[in-house]
C-alpha cells in the first residue's frame, strides 16, 4: 500500500506538529501507538510494518478511538515512506523472546534486521531522533549506531527505563508508599546482568539504605534487596511465560522517553547510550542515568556507586561487549 495521504502528517500551519513514527506493529509497537495516542504524546503518529494487513488493521482500530483522545493524525503503511520527516522514530520490530530465551539470544536475528531496515528509515527521516526498543536493546543500539552512521546523541535505546519502573513499583508496594516517591535506578544491560543502584536510591527523600519500615512492614535489608532485584530481573520471563510477550509497561516507558524528546524536557532517565569513559566504561551501549531532550541523549550523570555496583556495571558492560564482538562490532 502506498503511504496513506488521506490524513497527511508532518508540518501544518501554524508551526510544525510533532510526528512520531513507530516501526513494527506487533504487541509492543501497537501498544506504544495506543499509549502515545491516549497520552497525546504526538500530534501525528505513523505506524510502519511489512505486514500490510496488520498495520492497516491497527491504524483503523486506533483511528476509531480518536473521538476519545486529544486530536491526532494516525497513519500507517507497509511503505517506509509513511515515516517521512518524523521527529522521533521508534524501532520495535524484531523477534519476540520465547519462554526460556534470554534477550541476548535474539542478537543475531535483530542485527540482521537492523541492517535491512535502518538505511531506508534514515533516508526518509534523516533528522529524527531514533529510539531503539527491539531486544537485545543494548546490542541493537550499538549496532544501529554503526549501521546508521547517526550521531551518538540522536540514536539511543529504551534501556532500563522499564526495569527501573519495575523496581520502583515493587519497592512502592513493599514500603506502602506511592511509586512517584520512590527514586531508584536499574543500570547496565536491559537483561540478566542489570544492577540496582541501591546506594543512590531514596524514598521520599530518605536514603533507601536508611529506610525505616512503615507500620510493621519488612526492612529493606540486604536479603530483601536481593529478592527485589531478582524479582525485577525475572519480570519479563514471568510475564512471557504467562501471556507470551510483554507490552504494556514497555509501551508506556517508551512513550515517556518519546515525550522527553518531543517536549524537550531535559528529563533524567536510564536510557541505553554509547558510553565513553563512564566510570572507566566505553565502546558499549548500556543504561545509566542520562539527560534526554529534543536533541536525544545529551549527557550522562556520574551517579555515585558503591564498589559492588561498579563491579556489577563493569560485568554488565563485559556481557554486552562480548555479544557485540561475536557479531563483529
Ligand atoms: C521486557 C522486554 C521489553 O523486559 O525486554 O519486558
Amino acid at each position: 500500500m502506498a503511504a496513506d495521504t488521506a490524513h497527511p502528517s508532518g508540518p501544518s500551519a501554524p508551526g510544525r506538529t510533532s510526528k512520531l513514527a513507530i516501526v513494527g506493529a506487533g504487541a509492543v509497537g501497537s501498544t506504544l501507538a495506543f499509549a502515545a495516542l491516549t497520552r497525546g504524546s504526538a500530534r501525528s503518529i505513523a505506524l510502519h510494518d511489512v505486514n500490510r494487513a496488520k498495520v492497516e488493521a491497527e491504524v483503523l482500530d486506533l483511528r476509531h478511538g480518536l473521538m476519545f483522545t486529544s486530536p491526532a493524525h494516525v497513519t500507517g503503511s507497509d511503505d517506509v515512506a509513511v515515516c517521512a520527516d518524523a521527529d522521533v522514530v521508534v524501532v520495535t520490530a524484531g523477534a519476540k523472546q520465547k519462554p526460556g530465551q534470554t534477550r541476548l539470544d535474539l542478537a543475531e536475528g535483530t542485527i540482521g534486521l537492523m541492517r535491512q531496515i535502518l538505511p531506508g528509515l534514515v533516508d526518509v527521516a534523516p533528522d529524527a531522533v531514533y529510539l531503539m526498543v527491539t531486544n537485545p536493546v543494548d546490542v541493537v543500539t550499538y549496532a544501529a549506531l554503526q549501521i546508521s552512521g547517526l550521531p551518538r546523541e540522536r540514536l539511543f535505546g529504551s534501556g532500563t527505563v522499564l526495569d527501573s519502573s519495575r523496581l520502583r513499583a515493587v519497592l512502592a508496594e513493599r514500603c506502602g508508599v506511592a511509586v512517584g516517591n520512590v527514586h531508584a535506578y536499574i543500570a547496565g544491560e536491559h537483561g540478566d546482568s542489570e544492577i540496582a543502584l541501591w546506594s543512590s536510591a531514596s524514598i521520599g527523600g530518605v536514603p533507601l539504605l536508611d529506610w525505616v519500615p512503615l507500620d510493621g512492614r519488612a526492612p529493606l535489608d540486604a536479603a530483601v534487596r536481593e529478592e527485589v532485584h531478582r524479582e525485577v530481573v525475572d519480570s519479563a520471563y514471568r510475564i512471557i511465560a504467562g501471556k507470551g510477550a510483554t507490552n504494556y509497561a514497555v509501551g508506556l516507558a517508551a512513550t515517556r522517553i518519546i515525550e522527553a524528546v518531543l517536549k524537550d524536557e531535559g528529563r533524567i532517565m536510564p536510557v541505553s547510550s554509547l558510553l565513553d569513559g563512564y566510570h572507566g566504561i566505553g565502546d558499549v551501549c548500556l543504561s545509566v542515568p542520562s539527560l534526554v531532550d529534543r536533541r536525544g541523549v545529551t549527557g550522562t550523570l556520574p551517579v555515585p556507586m558503591s564498589d559492588d555496583e561498579l563491579a556489577g556495571l563493569r560485568a554488565s558492560a563485559a556481557s554486552v561487549r562480548g555479544v557485540l564482538q561475536r557479531f563483529g562490532f
